[in-house]
């Protein structure tokens, strides 16, 4: 298939672009690389030997973005493309609506234009909120609880409401658990800008020095041993799941929703502890008191994604954290500070 991957720049797409051309796709990426380098791409062609085409255009641009899709001739679009922080999403909710819903309207209008009409899109299970009803189901009830959960579910709406109204579309709503981890080679990976949000990218940058310990967010939950548990799933097992569900879509039209994840929880504690094992080295912690708006328990119940997709996750926890610190040791501040090196 020739696929067009918004947001392929950045730490998923990435790392889906490359599983993409493994597999035998041609891909062109859009990104505005708002939160992204394209070194991250230079390195995908290095890894596979096969080009990438690159065009540096932002979704907001309905213009620029329909001339992408004039002779395209796109069989699929996989978007990833969207801002991403919980919360910063709570202090500039008009620029995550604007981006992440008025990007996707964007696409979809340009889409529908093209005659393209297969999508997989990068939904998240914050559209859960704080159900701990686990594991979560593709039937539980959706109440994000910030903006930018808020942005996902308004576009599963969205993109729902397209997909009813003309049934040539063909949807895949894919609901993400934690993504963690990088490529074995350790040449991509995540690259947060400033103070990461998210749990690994923190423990992995005290683990290299870059900080000085991980701040345990409450230990008073009622988990066994008092830390949050999440679902965290590597980064190369979600981006098969996108060429599963391409194939699912190749010959069906309606749309759907699954959430990946690998369907066990690992607690805050468990995190730091299988990660010093696979840095070989201790990574100092102290607890502090809960994040607002973090609950207890969070995973998947990944069973519809086997049945339907033949897709579950394979890599473990060790798994993810060996190459979460095979990428974060070989490149300690990400992918600017190599390319300035190189300068
Ligand atoms: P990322 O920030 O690394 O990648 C997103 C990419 O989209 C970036 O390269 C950014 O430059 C680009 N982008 C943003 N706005 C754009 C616009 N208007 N036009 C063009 N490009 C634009 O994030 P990621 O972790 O790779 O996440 C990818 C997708 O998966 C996002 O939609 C995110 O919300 C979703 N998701 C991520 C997680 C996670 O924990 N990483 C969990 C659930 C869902
Ligand atoms: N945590 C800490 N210390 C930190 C960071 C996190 O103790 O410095 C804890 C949190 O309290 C939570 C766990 O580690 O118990 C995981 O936290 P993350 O921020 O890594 O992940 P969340 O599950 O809170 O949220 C993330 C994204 C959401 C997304 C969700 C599911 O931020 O947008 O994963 O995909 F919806």
């Amino acid at each position: 298939m020739k696929v067009l991957v918004t947001g392929g720049a950045g730490y998923i797409g990435s790392h889906t672009v490359l599983c993409l051309l493994e597999a035998g796709h041609e891909v062109v990426v859009v990104d505005n690389l708002a939160n992204s380098d394209a070194e991250s791409l230079r390195r995908v062609e290095e890894l596979t030997g096969r080009s990438v085409d690159f065009l540096q255009v932002d979704l907001l641009d309905a213009r620029a973005l329909d001339d992408v899709f004039a002779g395209g001739g796109f069989d699929a679009v996989i978007h990833f493309a969207g801002l991403k922080a919980v919360g910063e999403s709570v202090t500039k909710p008009l620029s995550y609506y604007r981006n992440n819903v008025v990007g996707t309207l964007n696409l979809v209008e340009s889409m529908e234009k093209a005659e393209v009409r297969r999508l997989v899109f990068s939904s998240s299970a914050t559209v859960y909120g704080a159900s701990e009803n686990v594991p979560l189901t593709e039937e539980t009830p959706l109440d994000a609880t910030n903006p930018y959960g808020r942005t996902k579910e308004q576009i599963e709406d969205i993109l729902s409401d397209v997909g009813h109204a003309d049934a040539r579309w063909s949807i895949a709503l894919l609901r993400y658990f934690n993504p963690v981890g990088a490529h074995e080679s350790g040449r991509i990976g995540e690259d947060p800008q400033g103070v990461p949000n998210n749990l690994l990218p923190f423990v992995a940058q005290v683990a290299v020095g870059r900080r000085e310990k991980v701040t345990i967010f409450g230990s008073d939950y009622p988990t066994a041993d008092g830390t949050g548990v999440r679902d965290y799933i590597h980064v190369i097992d979600l981006a098969g799941g996108h060429l599963s569900a391409l194939r699912f879509l190749a010959n069906k039209t309606g749309t759907f929703r699954w959430n990946l994840g690998t369907g066990r929880g690992s607690s805050v504690l468990e995190v730091i502890h299988a990660f010093s094992a696979a840095a070989g080295r201790l990574v100092p912690f102290e607890i502090g008191p809960r994040r607002p708006g973090d609950s207890a328990v969070s995973y998947a119940d990944p069973s519809a994604a086997l049945a339907d997709l033949g897709w579950s996750a394979q890599r473990d926890l060790a798994s993810m954290c060996a190459d979460h610190w095979g990428w974060q040791s070989a490149n300690p501040g990400g992918y600017s500070a190599d390319a300035r090196a190189k300068d």
